[in-house]
């Protein structure tokens, strides 16, 4: 997958905030930026690498998946709830793991802006900024604005929210079968740098099917998408 700098984000960033409804397909943005003349074969292999980012009511889409991260931001008025697929995905995988003996919690899913205002802010004064941008997105920046992001706990509750759910059965089994009910584990041990979080074995993302190609890839979903 082809990988971009900071500086093509913020250029797309401005363009598509500019332009409001844009698709800023590879090819423009390989003929206006990288190399405006060079048609040979290796450019256009470059250019279909490129990932195509979509900006609909200021909401960002690459490859049609919405994304949301310390780049990426929804507006304020963004209020979809949680989606109902995402209900069916959680509710299903839960059944099917308690039928393996195992004990799922939902802690947390869909979250106002105003809600992740109150909770990063809360963050903010505990901890300070900077140890609070580790763990938590900044009002705009949460996926679980989406509506498509949930926080999964197990029956341990000492683990619930920390690192040690990643050493419970419940996780597991959750790391090997999320996919298969369109989730990712989104905030992956060791992608911090990447996905601009510490690892978070809580934190499911839906995508769909998806799901499956990115668990197999073994990558962050900044990764994948080419946007890391
Ligand atoms: N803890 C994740 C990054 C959030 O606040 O959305
Ligand atoms: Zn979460």
């Amino acid at each position: 997958m082809k990988t971009m700098g900071t500086g093509f984000f913020i250029l797309a960033v401005f363009f598509l905030t500019a332009c409001g409804t844009v698709t800023l397909s590879g090819e423009e943005t390989q003929d206006h930026a990288a190399h405006p003349k060079d048609y040979s074969v290796a450019a256009i292999d470059d250019m279909a690498a490129l990932p195509d980012i979509e900006m609909v009511d200021g909401v960002t889409y690459v490859d049609d998946i919405l994304v949301v991260n310390e780049a990426f931001s929804l507006p304020a008025s963004y209020n979809p709830g949680l989606q109902p697929e995402v209900v069916e995905a959680y509710q299903q995988m839960f059944q099917d793991g308690s039928e393996e003996g195992l004990d799922f919690v939902l802690v947390s899913d869909f979250r106002t802006y105003q809600y992740q205002e109150q909770l990063y802010n809360s963050y903010v004064a505990r901890d300070g900024r900077e140890a609070a941008d580790e763990y938590s997105a900044r009002p705009g920046h949460s996926e679980h604005q989406t509506g498509l992001a949930i926080d999964v706990g197990s029956a341990d509750s000492a683990t619930t929210l920390s690192v040690e759910f990643g050493d419970t059965p419940e996780f597991e089994w959750m790391e090997s079968a999320a996919h298969e009910y369109g989730f990712i584990i989104r905030y992956p041990e060791g992608k911090a740098e990447i996905t601009g979080y510490q690892y978070e074995p809580w934190h499911l993302r839906y995508v769909g099917e998806e799901a499956a190609a990115i668990y197999e890839s073994g990558l962050s979903l900044e990764e994948y998408l080419g946007i890391d």
